[in-house]
């Protein structure tokens, strides 16, 4: 691999449950993050994408494995290093009304924000203009509390404090899925423009393929824990390898409703998965369409066979 901002190494993330039972969230993430790259992260509901992302800025750390930022490892440091690091690592959440404090303005929010990482007073509130500006909102957007505007000027809050630590890369987790529809699209051009802008390194959770798809120019899909395929979008989305990626796009509504009716969906069967009871083999395999015995017996290996598309099938689709 060549440059990377950030990776993960056989990153592992558990939760003990109630009765002793363990639930691997992330069960063996390996992946790294060029910089300015954006990468695109899918997977259903509970595949563990929230707990990657939250992993990836330091907000949790690994049960086993580890973050590398820059060549280091994220997770040993002193405290000069750790005050870097959380700057330069920042996360948008879903709901933006619960990234706000509630008594708090919008102004002393992204002061304090910046106050604890230890910029002056003076030096906060100046930028804390520039960035309220830059996030599309006036000045006068300061003294004003989050109840008393909109949830996608909210949001623009949340990126704005985000952004005014000059981070190198954020995790921008869901951050349009809370927003109504009409708000979205200006949400996700303005993630766009500062990722451009700014040179962000990001990686752009969502439940949604087509969402990412806008955003992206690599897509991860994670199932249970694991990395199943990955690859740049343009690849990903001509020519899946691993079912469960044929399976999500198969899902994505057509435009054309001729065309939607016309064809023939390709469900996916089964129980969703539950983290706390992994399957055997290929963790994919009591969903899977193309499953035989060594899916049930046999955990596959991530193979990479065109650079850059790399996915963990025994029985890949064939790229034509
Ligand atoms: N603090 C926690 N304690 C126990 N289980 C958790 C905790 N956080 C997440 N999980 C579980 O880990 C799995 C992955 O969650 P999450 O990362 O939020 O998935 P996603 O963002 O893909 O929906 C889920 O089964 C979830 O219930
Ligand atoms: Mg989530």
């Amino acid at each position: 691999m060549s440059e990377v901002l950030v990776a993960a190494e056989g990153l592992a993330r558990h939760y003990r449950l109630r009765g002793g039972r363990t639930l691997r969230a992330l069960d063996g993430i390996d992946l790294g993050i060029g910089p300015r790259a954006t990468l695109g992260l899918v997977g259903e509901s509970g595949s563990g994408k929230s707990t990657l992302g939250r992993t990836l800025v330091g907000l949790q750390p690994p049960t086993l494995g580890r973050v590398r930022f820059e060549g280091r490892d994220a997770g040993a440091t002193d405290p000069a290093t750790l005050r870097r690091l959380r700057q330069q690592r920042q996360i948008i959440f879903q709901d933006p009304s619960g990234a706000l404090n509630p008594r708090m303005t919008v102004g002393d929010t992204i002061v304090e924000h910046l106050r604890v990482q230890g910029w002056s007073r003076p030096e906060a509130r100046a930028r804390a203009a520039a960035v309220i500006e830059r996030a599309g909102l006036q000045a006068d957007f300061l003294p004003r509390y989050p109840h008393e505007i909109s949830g996608g000027q909210r949001q623009r809050v949340v990126i704005a404090r985000a952004i005014s630590t000059d981070p190198a890369f954020i995790v921008a987790d869901e951050p349009v899925s809370a927003l109504d529809v009409s708000t979205r699209a200006q949400i996700m051009n303005l993630l766009r423009d500062l990722q451009a802008e700014r040179g962000l390194t990001m990686l752009f959770i969502s439940h949604d393929l087509s969402v990412v798809a806008h955003m992206c120019r690599d897509v991860a899909v994670m199932y249970l824990g694991r990395i199943v395929e990955l690859a740049p979008r343009a690849a990903l989305f001509r020519a899946p390898r691993h079912p469960y990626t044929a399976a999500l796009l198969a899902a994505i509504p057509l435009l054309d409703p001729v065309r939607e009716r016309a064809r023939a969906r390709t469900r996916l069967k089964g129980e969703p998965p539950d983290p706390s009871a992994v399957p055997r083999g290929c963790r994919f395999h009591p969903r899977c369409p193309r499953a035989t015995d060594i899916c049930l017996a046999v955990d596959p290996p991530t193979r990479a066979l065109d650079p850059g598309h790399r996915f963990a099938c025994h029985h890949p689709l064939d790229p034509a």
